[in-house]
């Protein structure tokens, strides 16, 4: 018997792509299932200016192979010393959908992120008038915070004060991992949503940390306790317009993995799709799949939702999804759930 579902072509609301040969590895395994994604700008350097995100978004279409329709959806790395002229100049033109926070020193690539919150005040106000959302990666960096309580400190300690000292401005949580986190947004009015990673839906602290440490299961936030799995899936498959997918899918090659000082990152892209029809089956919840993934996306970035559709298959075998994928620096593992999976991208 095999049962199946079709939901409009789904998008990505933040993934990392990288650039040359890690770009050309990574690009397909997204544009298969996915219309468009929230490009992430944590290249080295980072992507801080318009004339940058052009001429990136120039280099991810010309990556992408013959035949396949995606759309990147450019984002802006903002700094101290950003441009408020040249971030509205950048969203008028239609380039750029969102720009990105990243408190310095909190992940991969983001040490030219923001430090005194004040030098960004002007950005933040601009983006306010002109309704451009701001993505935030919502941990503090601060040493003496422990690293499992760095999204909810964030919450209290940056972001709602941001967002009270500058109304209108419309915010997206990134990749949020804590109860704390859905708790505040449900508390909040629709300038706020948030993203929600498909690895967060699926793994604890400790699949990563107990009976050896595994680190393909290491990303950043990292993944919390038990509780705060299930309060996403509750957020997740609720259907709430202010829960949508952002798969967070960040490429590193196994070497730069398997460390003594291992990246931080899971990736995703290739079997996100079946992954997470099996969360939202589990959840008896497969009718909010299309909201996850397809619909609250784009309504909350005021864009059409996606004009094709993708259709997923549950079969009695389980789907075989490649244990890597290969790219010119080396391979990359895909994201292994750790148990079987019978969804299929039909
Ligand atoms: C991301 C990366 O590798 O660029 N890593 C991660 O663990 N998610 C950066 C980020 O989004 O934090
Ligand atoms: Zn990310």
């Amino acid at each position: 018997m095999s049962t199946s579902i079709t939901i409009p072509r789904p998008d990505d609301w933040h993934l990392h792509l990288r650039d040359g040969a890690m770009l050309a590895a990574v690009l397909p395994e997204t544009a298969r299932d996915f219309g468009r994604a929230i490009i992430m700008p944590n290249l080295v350097p980072p992507v801080v200016t318009g004339a940058q995100a052009g001429a990136y978004r120039d280099r991810i279409l010309a990556a992408l192979p013959e035949g396949m329709a995606f759309e990147p959806l450019m984002t802006l790395y903002l700094t101290e010393d950003t441009d408020p002229t040249d971030v509205a100049a950048a969203h008028a033109s239609g380039l750029v959908k969102a720009v990105k926070l990243y408190p310095a020193g909190a992940t991969t690539n983001s040490a030219s992120g923001v430090t005194n919150f004040d030098k960004v005040r002007p950005v933040l106000e601009t983006m306010a008038e002109i309704g451009l959302p701001l993505c935030t990666h919502g941990e503090v960096t601060d040493n003496h915070i422990d690293i499992f309580d760095r999204e909810a400190v964030f919450i209290d300690r940056v972001l709602d004060p941001i967002r009270r000292s500058t109304p209108g401005l419309r915010v997206v949580m990134e990749h949020i991992t804590t109860a704390n986190a859905a708790d505040y947004v449900r508390s909040q009015d629709s300038d706020l949503g948030a993203t929600i990673t498909t690895h967060h839906l699926i793994i604890n602290r400790n699949h990563i940390l107990a009976g050896g440490i595994k680190p393909h299961y290491y990303c950043l936030p990292v993944a919390k306790r038990e509780e705060h799995r299930l309060a996403l899936r509750a957020a997740a498959t609720s259907g709430d317009a202010r829960f949508f997918l952002g798969t967070d899918s960040a490429p590193h090659t196994d070497e730069n993995k398997l460390q003594a000082c291992g990246c931080a990152g899971c990736f995703t892209a290739t079997n996100t799709m079946p992954l997470l029809a099996h969360v939202f089956e589990e959840e008896g919840k497969l009718d909010n799949l299309a909201k996850f993934a397809s619909e609250n996306g784009p309504n909350f970035y005021r864009l059409p939702v996606n004009a094709g559709s993708l259709t997923l298959v549950k079969n009695e075998a389980a789907t075989a999804f490649p244990s890597h994928i290969t790219s010119e620096d080396g391979p990359v593992t895909v994201f292994d759930p750790g148990f079987p999976v019978h969804w299929k991208v039909a």
